[in-house]
């Protein structure tokens, strides 16, 4: 996570807002930003770095990088190579991968996919975004959301019979409009004559999301279970995106689950879009909460509009 942080009361001498307005709405108190001199492949290269070194392993036995992401650091290269080369590798392949804040479902479900066929052995997967560089400080709607940040795993095969046990990915482009940044692309390119430097923020339909997250968040936990072969009750933590305290207490009361089985920890970082989850999964971790054969589910929704979830057997001690 980056160093700065930016509290609601901050926000109350930027905008007509209240730290009780945002406390109540959304559940955040503050977020962090990233710096003025720091970019998202510096961010990703620390989560990176912190992951494989808790892996035991060096950068260099890392076969694949999967960075996913909202706020790439430029449209091209893929913000991947720059952390593969900050990473000091040479060949090793790098994409980005963009699903909205569902990145990181989609990650590990496609770093599975190689695992499984034998392709490489440790996989990267990086969830990291700085959707601060896309907020319009002036609308109090999308900007006491966001907050910055990055996570990381390396995924390895086993033979402990445990891991990623079913993915199930899902997307609905009819809502494309609903969670946007337009500008940049080739449908809206950086030119004098016709940039509109507005098309750079982010811009949401809030009630909109709000709805279809609470929609999508049930559907997509109920359908990875199913495919994992498993009842909720079986299931220890779920870990669901951090958009939005309510979004998560109405999902717990469709699941019937008791509250302290779901992760939230919206309240320190606000919305960090795609290393939202990998960050939650890392805090825990580092609580010493998890222990070995522990099922988790990870589950996202997002822009595109995306949805969907990871049923995890946790297997490191
Ligand atoms: O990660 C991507 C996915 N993103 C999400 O899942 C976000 C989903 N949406 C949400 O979390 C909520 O819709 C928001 C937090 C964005 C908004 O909460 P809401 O309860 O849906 O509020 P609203 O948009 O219906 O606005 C209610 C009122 C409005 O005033 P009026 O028109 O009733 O007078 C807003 O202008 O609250 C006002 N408002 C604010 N007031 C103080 C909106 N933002 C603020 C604010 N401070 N920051």
């Amino acid at each position: 996570m980056p160093k700065k942080v930016l509290t609601n009361l901050d926000l109350e001498s930027m905008i007509d807002t209240s730290d009780e307005w945002i406390m109540t709405r959304t559940g955040i108190s503050e977020r962090r930003i990233i710096d003025d001199g720091e970019n998202l492949s510096d961010l990703a290269l620390r989560a990176a770095l912190n992951a494989i070194e808790d892996a035991s392993l060096k950068p260099s036995d890392i076969d694949l990088i999967i960075l996913t992401t909202c706020s790439p650091e430029m449209i091209l290269p893929s913000t991947a190579c720059l952390v593969q080369d900050k990473l000091g590798l040479a060949n090793t392949p790098a994409f980005d991968l963009m699903a909205g804040c569902t990145g990181f479902i989609y990650g590990l479900s496609v770093a599975s996919q190689f695992i499984e066929a034998k392709s490489y052995e440790n996989v990267l997967v990086i969830g990291a975004d700085a959707l601060s560089r896309h907020i319009d400080w002036t609308d109090r709607n999308t900007c006491v959301l966001f907050g910055d940040g990055a996570g990381a795993v390396v995924l390895g095969s086993s033979e402990k019979g445990g891991g990623i046990l079913a993915n199930y990915l899902a997307a609905s482009g009819s809502g494309s409009s609903l969670l946007n940044i337009a500008g940049g692309g080739s449908g809206s390119p950086c030119s004098s004559d016709s940039f509109d430097p507005s098309s750079n923020y982010l811009k949401m339909n809030g009630s909109e999301v709000f709805k279809f997250a609470t929609r999508v968040l049930p559907e997509a936990v109920e359908a990875v279970a199913k495919r994992a072969g498993l009842k909720l009750e079986e299931i220890d933590y779920i870990i669901p995106h951090q958009a939005n305290y309510r979004i998560i207490e109405t999902a717990a009361k469709k699941l019937h689950i008791n509250s302290d089985r779901i992760i939230n920890n919206i309240e320190r970082l606000g919305n960090t879009s795609t290393a939202s989850i990998p960050l939650a999964l890392e805090e825990i971790y580092r609580e010493g909460r998890l222990k070995a054969k522990d099922k988790i589910i990870l589950v996202g929704f997002g822009a595109g509009l995306t949805f969907g979830a990871n049923l995890i057997v946790w297997e490191k001690d």
